[in-house]
């Protein structure tokens, strides 16, 4: 009966999960661009608090919502009967990629901790290069489930 309603709406749990994923990803390629602006300005001054603040709406109302609905449409689609083969190297490829999109989500929300106390070392180089992260990742994670080479 479930296994019936899942196929049924399939096409409409995907495109959920997709259009979650871009609100997922855009966030997660804008917060360290907005840490290396953020890394430009001074402690206490007006234009670092108004960074704070950016960032921590980016972070709870876009990212975090975002990531929690993708999750949560994801898992109904490896729910559907005959969605994900398991023994395919494309799906562990895309999996293993997606725990490390996690774990960079985790890492932002610490740093951003760290702005928040003024308490941030790390060069405006260090984010700029971890930038790429995400990128790397959703490409990988794209290839994966569409062209599905292994
Ligand atoms: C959060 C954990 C995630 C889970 C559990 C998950 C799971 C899935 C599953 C089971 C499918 C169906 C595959 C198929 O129909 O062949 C799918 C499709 C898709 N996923 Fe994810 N996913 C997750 C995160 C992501 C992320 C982070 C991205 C992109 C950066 C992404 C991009 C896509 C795309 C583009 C499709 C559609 C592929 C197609 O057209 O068949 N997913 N996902």
């Amino acid at each position: 009966m479930i296994h019936a309603v899942l196929i049924k709406i399939y096409p409409w749990i995907k495109a959920l999960h997709v259009i979650s994923v871009i609100a997922w990803m855009a966030g997660m390629f804008y917060l360290p661009r907005l840490y290396v602006y953020h890394c430009q300005t001074r402690r206490g001054s007006a234009e670092s608090e108004r960074f704070k603040v950016m960032e921590y709406r980016l972070l709870r109302q876009i990212i975090n919502p975002a990531m929690v609905a993708a999750t949560c449409f994801g898992v109904l689609l490896i729910l559907t009967p005959g969605v994900v083969d398991w023994h395919s190297g494309w799906w562990l490829t895309k999996f293993a990629a997606v725990i490390c999109m996690t774990g960079f989500h985790g890492a932002l929300s610490r740093w951003r901790r760290d702005f928040l106390a003024d308490r941030n070392t790390r060069p405006a180089r260090f984010y700029r290069i971890a930038n790429e992260v995400p990128t790397l990742l959703m490409v990988i994670i794209v290839v994966m489930v569409i062209v599905k080479p292994f």
